[in-house]
This record gives C-alpha cells, structure tokens and sequence, in this order.
C-alpha cells in the first residue's frame, strides 16, 4: 500500500487522519489514550479492525508514564484506560478484542516488573498490527477465488487499508482478484460517506476502475444485470452469521437476493462475537443527527427536523452467501459452520 493507515513513529501514534480524505493526506499524532479515545470518536480512524489497532495502541499510550510500583496499583490504572477506550464506539468487536487480548497478557504476565509491562503492552499492539496485515493479505488469498473474470463488483462504506492495518477485507479480496475485478461500483455511504471519500480514494490509488454511486442506485444497477457481486465489511458477525455492518448493507443484501447476486462479507476471526447469539443483540451505535442534516459542513434541511442516524445495521445470515475469512470461506453460514471454524 502506498500509505500506511496506523503507524508507532516518534514514540507516539499517528493515524492518517481520514476526516480530511481524499483532499488532504495528513496524519494526526496522538500522545495520550484520550487523544485516541477522540480520534475514534471522531473517525479520524474508523474500521473495525483500525479501531482494534489504534486502541491497542491507546492502551500503552494510557499507562505509559504509569507510578505504579505494584501490579495492583498498575492493573488498577491500565482499567481505567481500557474502560475510557471501551466506550469510544460500541459496535465495531474487534475494539474489544484488542483490548481483552492486551488485559489477558498483562494478566499472565503478573509477576513482572511494571516497567516489562508497559513495553509487553506496547509490543502487543505492534504484533496486533503486524497480524491485522497478514491476516487482510490471507482473506485476499482465500476470497479471489470467488470473483469471476471480468466481475462488476459493488462495494459498501470503507473497508479497505484505511479500515484496517493497511489493506483490507473486502477491498483486499479485490486487491488481491486484481485484473480480474472489471469495475467496482461504489456506494457513496450517506451520511460519512466514507464510500465517496475513502473507497474511491483507495481503488484510485490501486489503479481499479472505479464507478460512485448514490446509495439509492443499486436496485437498478442490479436490474439491468450490471452488477456480478457484492462485498462489504463487517464490524462485528454474531454466532449465527448475522453481520453489523454500514448503515445501508442490509438494503444491499436484500436487493442481492431479490435479482440472486451473491452478497460476500469479508472479515477477520477478530471480527466474530461467539458471546452474541444473533445479531438482535449487537449495539447499534447512534451518531449524532446533525452528520445527516449536514453535507460539507451545510444544512441541507430545516435546523430542527427530527433525525435518526443508526451508523449500523443487521444482515441476516441468510441473505450471506459466504464469509471469507483469513482461515477459509464459510458458505451459507450458520452457528455450526462458524463455531467449527472461528471458535477454539
Ligand atoms: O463507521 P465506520 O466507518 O467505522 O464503519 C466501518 C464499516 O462499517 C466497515 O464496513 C467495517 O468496519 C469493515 S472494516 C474492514
């Protein structure tokens, strides 16, 4: 990838700061787990996985310069931290995942000096960056085999390299299909439009043609047959195989359906909840109404109109035709099917 989204430079963070993509490629550095918690907040990084990563980072950021003498009083604060990065976004798993991963290995490791801990922590969010790559170059591998020569493929929200360690799930099965992907037709992704901003950006960057869309155009795309195949992200897939993803996948997946095109999701294991039985009991996120009555900083409506603005919703498992993981592709998913490959 020709940027890298998350990078440790100058002992501290940076993000590529995607509120100001595709105009302005600049980084934002953050010194202190709330400089993270903010940076999520405002989707400065946004993507499941990226979230994962940064909070990682955030963590180590958290109780870097830690007194603590004792492992209590260190636990006690590295608490703190996680519990100010857990509430950044509530959907996306792998946030949670990172952060159980590094409170396991502090766990583990008790009896260590506090100092040990600190840089654990800290190599712990390298290694979780590090995997993030070869696990989105795996999924890549694994779904390529799904695309037919010369497919149009439609695609949803952001969940390429700047969603993730640097190069994606469902743009990196499209990274890695390459010449044979003809045309991938975007969806602008109301109200972030993180489609228009940063997915256009991303296949510009990889030299795959690319075609925007308003959300509300693929019904007839699909119509007319123009449309071989949809793959989007998840932000977090229950037991059963429902998936949380962008507000607007659900539309997506009914309409793949109705006119019988196959409707991908493309995910790491990090991704999957086991504890959530269906996708009834993921948490929506709500954003705030003014993203959806603002467009480039404009009222495009009255100041008052009454909004809603879930920034997530469900797939039914039974609208996926396959999730491509970097462990194998599930067809038709079930709780069997993802127990037997994710769990364990
Ligand atoms: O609100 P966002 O921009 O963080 O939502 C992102 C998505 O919904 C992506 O599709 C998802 O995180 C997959 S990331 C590889």
């Amino acid at each position: 990838m020709k940027y890298e989204t998350i990078r440790w430079k100058n002992d501290r963070l940076e993000v590529i700061d995607q509120r100001l993509l595709p105009g302005k490629t600049r980084y934002a550095a953050c010194f202190t787990d709330g400089d993270v918690v903010r940076a999520i907040k405002a989707m400065a990084v946004r993507g499941a996985p990226a979230i994962g990563i940064a909070a990682a980072y955030g963590v180590y950021l958290g109780v870097r310069k830690s007194r603590a003498r004792g492992f209590r009083s260190f636990k006690k604060e590295l608490e703190r931290t996680m519990k100010r990065l857990a509430a950044s976004r509530p959907t996306a798993r792998d946030l949670f995942w990172a952060l159980e991963r590094v409170d396991e290995l502090v766990k583990k490791n008790k009896g260590m000096p506090v100092g040990e801990l600190k840089s654990m922590v800290l190599y712990e969010a390298h290694a979780i960056l590090d995997e993030d790559r070869r696990r989105c170059r795996a999924i890549g591998r694994e779904g390529k085999a799904l695309i037919a020569k010369g497919s149009n493929i439609l695609t949803h929200c952001n969940a390429g390299g700047l969603a993730t360690g640097g190069y994606g799930t469902a743009l990196g099965v499209i990274f890695a299909a390459g010449k044979k992907v003809r045309r991938v037709y975007v969806d602008e992704t109301r109200p972030v439009m993180q489609g228009a901003r940063l997915t256009v950006w991303e296949l510009s960057k990889a030299n795959i043609p690319a075609t925007l869309i308003c959300d509300n155009m693929a019904a007839s795309l699909m119509a007319k047959n123009e449309v071989d195949a949809v793959m989007v992200g998840a932000d977090r897939i229950a037991a059963n195989g429902d998936v949380a993803n962008k507000i607007g996948t659900y539309n997506l997946a009914v309409l793949a359906h109705y006119h019988k095109v196959p409707f991908y999701v493309a995910a790491p294991r990090s991704t999957f909840d086991l504890s959530v039985a269906d996708g009834g009991a993921i948490p929506i996120e709500e954003r705030s109404p003014l993203e959806v009555k603002k467009m480039g900083g404009e009222y495009v409506t009255l100041k008052d109109v009454d909004v809603r603005n879930p920034a997530f919703d469900i797939t039914p498992a039974k609208l996926i035709t396959a999730i491509i993981t970097e462990r194998g592709v599930i067809r038709r998913p079930d709780r069997r099917k993802i127990a037997k490959l994710v769990g364990g």
